[in-house]
């Protein structure tokens, strides 16, 4: 492929004409990147093996690691999953359209590569309005990853897709960034009782409180490699710094960062900060790098400005990244999760 179309649909109005040609880009076995309300995903169409082999190649992903199939509404489930457990309504009802994916028997006509051989499937129905037109239009189930090459950080800009998959997919629908930021919650419906198999948009909280008692797989940071998803024990969302989370009360991580900086510097090496605009001004005269995320009690704000702060920080270069953790309620576990693994497992409890 040699050049990768952008079409602008942010603006409210006429995408009539961009949607209808993304979908036959879709029908005809091409790549589509589009925004949803979590990250940007890249999609092709779920029921072609030669279109989602396609997918795992632009991206250099491992065909180990499953997809997660799009659809327009719960209507459309039994197209790709074999068994609709009472469940699924509940969960249907009360989150879709929106950020989480169940994780269902699958059924035959899905082909196998599109879930990495396994007889189960990922499923959600998006809630952004492009994502839900372009589903509409295609008419067909949309196998989507996040749009950014294997192990980098997910998308939540069109340029962000552009920077990893320019020249590698044939076009990308430019919807202006993502309002969730984080990816959808992952939940295994095959197990007694759902396991969270990804904490992300919709929280265990909330889960919690509309089908009752729901696992974590997720142990906590000092030892965060029980994932059961497929993929998820590989180094993601990985800047090229290393990067390192204090987790803590905020004034002992702050004391942590400032020491921790102090010596990088010390040894030549350039220190970068990931933080709360709280700590921000308060470390302003340590002479490093500083991306401030938002006020720490906007979970919504952090999140949506994670991975484009990781992005930010990368570009400039920084020898070693310190990141502060912004606690396990809500959307904080899905904070937390993503920047654990962004540190491949240098966490430290403060
Ligand atoms: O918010 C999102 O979920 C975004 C947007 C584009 O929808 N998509 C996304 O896809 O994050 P991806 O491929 O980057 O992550 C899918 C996750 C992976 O961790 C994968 O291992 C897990 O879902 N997954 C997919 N199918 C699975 C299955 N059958 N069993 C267990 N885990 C599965
Ligand atoms: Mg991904």
């Amino acid at each position: 492929m040699s050049s990768t179309r952008t079409f602008r649909v942010s603006s409210s109005g006429i995408h009539a004409a961009a949607l209808i040609e993304a979908a036959a880009i879709l029908r005809t076995g091409g790549l589509v990147a589009f925004p949803t309300e979590t990250v940007y995903g890249l999609g092709a169409h779920a029921l072609n093996a030669a279109a989602v082999q396609r997918v795992f190649a632009s991206k250099g992903r491992p065909s180990s690691d499953p997809l997660i199939v799009h659809l327009y509404d719960r209507s459309s489930l039994p197209l790709v999953a074999a068994e609709i457990m009472p469940l699924v309504d509940r969960l249907s009802n009360a989150f879709w359209p929106g950020p989480l994916t169940l994780i269902l028997p699958r059924v035959a006509a899905v082909p196998s590569i599109v879930s990495a051989g396994r007889d189960t499937i990922a499923v959600r129905v998006p809630a952004h309005p492009i994502a839900r037109e372009l589903l509409y239009v295609a008419g067909m189930p949309i196998a989507a990853p996040s749009a950014n090459r294997f192990g980098h950080t997910s998308p939540t800009t069109a340029a962000h897709v552009l920077a990893d998959l320019d020249g590698r997919i044939d076009c990308v629908l430019d919807g202006g960034p993502t309002p969730i930021g984080v990816e959808s919650t992952v939940l295994d419906l095959t197990t007694e009782p759902p396991t969270v198999l990804r904490p992300g948009g919709v929280s265990v909280e909330q889960l919690r409180e509309a089908i009752g008692v729901v696992e974590v797989a997720m142990r906590s940071a000092p030892e965060a490699n029980g994932f059961r998803s497929p993929g998820l024990l590989e180094r993601h969302y990985a800047p090229e710094a290393e990067l390192w989370l204090g987790i803590g009360a905020p004034e002992a991580v702050r004391a942590w960062m400032r020491e921790q900086t102090h010596a990088a510097h010390a040894a030549g090496r350039r220190a970068a900060l990931l933080v709360a605009d709280e700590d921000a001004a308060q470390l302003a005269d340590l002479g490093a790098d500083i991306e401030a995320l938002g006020a720490a009690d906007d979970l919504d704000g952090v999140a949506r400005r994670l991975y484009a702060a990781l992005r930010a920080l990368d570009q400039r270069r920084p020898d070693v990244i310190f990141a502060r953790d912004f606690g396990e309620a809500g959307l904080a576990l899905a904070i937390r999760d993503r920047l654990t693994r962004a540190a491949s497992g240098r966490v430290v409890w403060v």
